[in-house]
């Protein structure tokens, strides 16, 4: 491990160094991984196209670097730890050559299915360890995974599998949440038979539900897997063949494939690991997203591994059994990094002090938060009682597009400001841009977050759709990747996000579109139309309100209508994206072109009474008034 930078000035000598020579800059520290041909060219790039490509010739095999690499060294270290759901249930762990072999064998399976490079696999699977290893297994047959977070519906799921033509669905007959079984395996079964590119389903026993197997396309996990080679010849890949799709919501139309390549990726998420969270050799690393997420992909799979790190691996819930749980888990694997999200810290706030007092929490050495801002109640709750003020909080700015951390502070290197992410990691060249795309060099000034280099994890396109990818994020501002987020920077070069300024809502640190959620509102057979904002909410960050229009008058079916539209959502997307607050309306305020005026919607729900600044333009003014009094 020799990305690690050791000291503040370290760090700002290699910024300025990234800058200016960012072609030598990241060369060296691609030259730290093991390439099977090395790269004609470190970078070539045109943000209009747009068009970015990293280590250009040069060919490897991500698991090669995560694996094989380490062995000589690491063969019996621990690379995960798992942590089951039920307290009382006996944990397990793998070694790096225990993940190698299962990998190997997995990939064999893979190849007995007539997987190729190129073909799209998708999985949907809970938090263990046989999900790691279908991932990997992937990228070392040099197939395309793309990871569908098994809280989403069956018709999410069919969305995603008919957009990547996946052959293949990897996924277990159900999981443990809480309290709970989750069935995933009928899931599958309702969201696959109208998928005609999914030709196997490969099924890992996590319940015990004997779910039925349908004959000629289902395959049990261990029976595809039992007996297979524990070698399996890594497959050569270009380093800007797609290593995954990660499904993501933006402001407009259905989620979207982000595709990530493989050599950037893999020299970005382990820099950037290393960096952050100041890893060092022995320590224990936690991250408690999911693997459907992006926080999951680079920084429980992909980062750690990478830098030869431990980890641990949780299939439950921070509340249960009971809101210690996290604690309870770094004090048993006596968690060195530990890094979660604040709707998580908000959360366990409220169950107060004394259960966190239980456990002992002095292993910790950096606590980190992504995924949203993180308000400085809970920054000062998280660094006082989780980090007992002497662990260094990282909050952490990043996206699903960006594949790593972008603004952070470096372990306990950085000067730290709550509520600031910080400063950006090294190669990483943030703006702020006004509303005519001019640079804002004055301090707290907000402006619009772009990006005007390319990093080596920067999304290469959007999948099946390259136009998308240009206009959603390189067509605002000319010659800049766009955010989404709003941002302002401080006297020391800080920066502080703001939020998102396009229909993007971040619930629980979960990303929506609100046109997604009104089109999975507007299939409800009761609803004429729907408008759909966010609102502050007090642990989600971010709660979604729905204004409904609907063809029934009697008031006494309304709450009846209210669940059945719950049921819709839950049904088109998943009960992650169910509204917090439904008001059934009369009508939505439009313009006299049609055009729904979501910022008073938006002022509505959070609180206003009035206020709504020019009306003018409205068709009806008196919706407004009748919104307002019935508001919830
Ligand atoms: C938000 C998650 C403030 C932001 C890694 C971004 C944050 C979106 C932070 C991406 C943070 C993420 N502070 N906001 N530390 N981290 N966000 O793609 O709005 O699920 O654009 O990636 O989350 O969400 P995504």
């Amino acid at each position: 491990m020799s990305l690690r930078i050791q000291s503040f000035e370290e760090y700002q000598a290699n910024y300025k160094n990234s800058v200016e020579n960012p072609e030598q800059f990241w060369g060296e520290i691609a030259e730290t991984f093991f390439w099977q041909k090395k790269w004609d060219n470190v970078l070539d790039w045109n943000f209009n196209e747009p068009s970015i490509e990293w280590f250009k010739g040069g060919q490897l095999n991500i698991t090669e670097n995560l694996l094989d690499r380490h062995l000589p060294e690491r063969a019996n270290q621990v690379a995960f730890y798992w942590e089951p759901n039920d307290i009382h249930a006996e944990g397990k762990s793998i070694t790096y050559q225990e993940l190698h072999n299962e990998v190997c064998k997995f990939s064999n399976g893979l190849k007995e299915l007539g997987i190729e490079k190129g073909d799209r696999v998708c999985i949907y699977m809970p938090m263990v360890l046989e999900s790691v290893v279908a991932i990997l297994a992937c990228a070392r047959v040099g197939a395309v995974h793309s990871i569908i977070f098994a809280g989403f519906s069956a018709h999410a799921l069919a969305d995603r599998v008919d957009d990547a033509k996946a052959k293949l669905v990897i996924t277990a007959d159900g999981l443990n949440r809480g309290t709970k079984k989750v069935d995933l395996k009928s899931m599958v079964d309702e969201g696959i038979k109208n998928c005609p590119s999914i030709e196997n389903v490969i099924i890992l026993n996590c319940i015990d539900s004997q779910p039925t197997m349908q004959e000629g396309r289902d395959i049990d996990y261990y029976q595809l897997i039992n007996g297979q080679s524990t070698m399996f010849q890594a497959e050569k890949m270009e380093a800007e063949d797609m290593l995954f799709i990660l499904y993501t919501s933006g402001s407009t139309g259905k989620p979207k494939g982000v595709v990530h390549t493989c050599g950037g990726y893999m020299v970005y998420t382990s820099y950037s690991f290393e960096n952050v969270f100041q890893y060092n050799e022995g320590d224990v690393f936690w991250c408690t997203a999911d693997i459907g997420w992006i926080t999951g992909h680079s920084y429980i799979v992909y980062g750690p591994l990478l830098s030869g790190a431990t980890s641990v691996i949780f299939e439950g819930i921070p509340t249960f059994p009971d809101a210690g749980r996290f604690w309870q888990v770094c004090e048993k694997y006596k968690v060195n990094q530990f890094y979660t999200a604040p709707t998580a810290i908000r959360a366990l706030m409220s169950h107060g002090t004394d259960i966190v007092n239980e456990y002992d929490l002095s292993s910790l050495k950096v606590i980190g938060s992504v995924g949203e801002p993180i308000n400085e109640e809970a920054w000062n709750w998280y660094y006082e009682n989780i980090g007992k003020s002497k662990c260094p909080v990282v909050d952490t700015w990043w996206q699903t597009e960006t594949g790593g951390i972008m603004l952070s502070g470096l372990g306990d290197l950085s000067p730290m400001n709550p509520t600031h992410a910080g400063y950006p990691l090294p190669g990483i060249q943030p703006v702020l841009l006004d509303s005519k795309g001019n640079e804002i060099t004055e301090n707290e000034k907000e402006g619009y977050l772009c990006m005007k280099f390319p990093w080596p994890s920067i999304l290469r396109t959007t999948y099946g759709d390259h136009e998308r990818c240009k206009n959603t994020y390189f067509s605002n501002y000319d010659g800049y990747y766009f955010t989404g987020d709003g941002a302002k920077r401080n006297k020391n070069g800080m920066y502080r996000i703001i939020g998102r300024v396009d229909d993007v809502i971040n619930v629980s640190g979960h990303r929506f579109g609100t046109a997604e959620i009104e089109c999975a509102i507007n299939t409800n057979k009761f609803v004429i139309e729907s408008a759909v904002v966010g609102y502050p909410h007090d642990i989600k960050g971010q709660g979604i309100y729905a204004y409904v229009v609907i063809d029934i008058e009697n008031e006494e079916d309304y709450a009846i209508i209210q669940s059945s539209i719950i049921d819709s959502v839950s049904n088109e997307i998943g009960r992650i994206a169910k509204p917090d607050k439904i008001q059934i309306v009369t009508g939505l305020p439009k313009t006299r072109s049609g055009k729904i005026m979501r910022r008073i919607l938006r002022k509505i729900a959070e609180g206003e009474k009035a206020n709504f600044g020019d009306t003018s333009t409205l068709l009806d003014p008196n919706v407004v008034d009748s919104i307002v009094e019935n508001s919830i």
